[in-house]
């Protein structure tokens, strides 16, 4: 606060709650929640703060224990406070933790190796995010075209229900007009069908198209599993016309659907690919893969990135593949994602006003609602498990790859809890109105 003068200011630290009330004037309440007063508020965020994990479990501020089916939204595939994901960043952090692009960074060198030997892939640009991986798979693919002396063919098909990230390029590739209202003029050059309409999108290849992009399962938009022939058909439609397929595995990549990549099980080969969320393991880091051939625009100079590939990102990854990779664990992530699945079969079986459908592969589970979603996960919030809404009145189940039978078990019952409470809460609703 300033008393008199240059010389006697005197500034008085105040707390970020009250901070909000002297600069609103407004009641903390009535700001967002009291917590995040300054954060902008673009967020819903629940009132609910962790401050450890441990594998599958999260402690709360107040102390209680959640067993965490959301993996902050697919990320911590190895769960939390792993032992080699913390050895690796903690010995990293010592020795350098970023030096730019400007210079060889061997560790990124040897992760690019890696990812390629581990896929169809020969090139990997390293950025920070999943959006940013897509913004470059979208680049690759309109140089590609460039390069080819074909810079008129920058058009991208897409599907309805896809996110691609919040960037104003993944945005207009996303489609979605409650994300890209009140933005501005949409990036101009995504033509978007609906979601697996063969018939639409070969009418809708023409003399400007680049590529087609879709995520083999469509997490955000309600874990809906693209059927692998239809993935196979777009590769031979990409083929025909000399198009480019990208496939975002944001969401999916790195194990999560029991195979290192989703694509892996579809035989559908793209010449594209981005990754992020799990391939850190919680630390930010994005990839984008592409062929030789369809990275041959992207020379020196055309793309870039301060932070993509720097040393302690590189450590992160390198752990995490090293788990992932590892004998016998994918094949663990199949064998949870199943006993998963007929846990919650069961429970769609018995509890029809609750939940209607399971769908997706490995462990990015969805679990169709009859309820409405956000009410089912509030319930399983209530039980202290934690899991996450998606488009088409989806609740997500994305565990740790890590995650235990017992805790499979353990959500199950926690889901039954909750399905028990939700049941006959709308029972007694149905029963008024009837
Ligand atoms: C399939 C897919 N692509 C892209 C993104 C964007 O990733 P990020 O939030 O890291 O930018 C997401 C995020 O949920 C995603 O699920």
């Amino acid at each position: 606060m300033l008393t008199a003068g240059r010389a006697a200011i005197k500034y008085v630290t105040v707390p970020p709650r009250e901070a909000a009330q002297f600069v609103s004037g407004k009641s903390v309440k009535s700001m967002n929640a009291p917590s995040t007063s300054h954060l902008l508020p673009t967020y819903a965020r629940v009132d609910l703060a962790f401050e450890r994990g441990e594998g599958a479990w999260l402690t709360a501020t107040n102390g209680e224990r959640y067993l965490d089916f959301t993996s902050g939204v697919a990320v911590n595939a190895l769960g939390h406070g792993h032992p080699k994901l913390v050895a690796a960043i903690s010995e990293q952090v010592g020795k350098l933790i970023h030096v730019s692009n400007l210079y060889r960074i061997p560790e990124a060198e040897r992760l690019a190796a890696r990812l390629c030997a581990a896929s169809f892939a020969d090139l990997v640009f390293f950025c920070n995010s999943g959006a940013e991986a897509m913004e470059c798979a979208i680049k690759t693919a309109r140089k590609f075209h460039a390069a080819n002396g074909q810079p008129e063919r920058f058009r991208i098909i897409t599907f309805e229900g896809a996110f691609h990230g919040r960037t104003l390029a993944t945005l207009a590739a996303g489609g979605q007009k409650k994300y890209l209202d009140g933005f501005g003029p949409v990036a101009d050059g995504f033509d978007q069908m609906p979601f697996c309409d063969l018939a639409a999108t070969k009418r809708a290849i023409g003399p400007a198209t680049a590529a087609i992009l879709i995520e083999p399962i469509m997490g955000e938009g309600g874990v809906r599993v693209v059927p692998p022939e239809f993935l196979r058909t777009l590769r031979s439609l990409c083929d025909e016309h000399g198009l480019l397929l990208i496939f975002d595995e944001v969401q999916t990549g790195v194990g999560r659907t029991g195979e290192l990549f989703a694509y892996q099980r579809t035989g559908a080969v793209p010449d594209i690919m981005a990754l992020a969320k799990a391939l850190g393991g919680g630390f930010p880091l994005g990839a984008c893969l592409a062929t030789a051939a369809a990275g041959k625009g992207m020379t020196a100079g055309t793309h870039g990135s301060t932070f993509g590939g720097n040393p302690l990102a590189m450590a992160a990854a390198h752990a995490v593949l090293d788990v992932v990779l590892a004998d016998g664990f994918l094949e663990r992530v199949r064998h949870c994602g199943l006993l998963l699945k007929q846990k919650l079969a069961e429970m769609t079986d018995r509890f029809p006003r609750v939940v209607a459908e399971v769908r997706g592969e490995g462990l990015l589970v969805g679990l169709r609602a009859v309820v409405p979603n956000g009410e089912l996960v509030d319930e399983l919030r209530a039980e202290k498990l934690i899991t996450v809404a998606a488009g088409d009145n989806v609740v997500r189940l994305l565990p740790p790859l890590i995650v235990s039978d017992t805790e499979i078990a353990e959500a199950a019952q926690r889901l039954e809890r909750a399905c028990i409470r939700l049941s006959e809460r709308h029972a007694r609703q149905q029963g008024r109105v009837g």
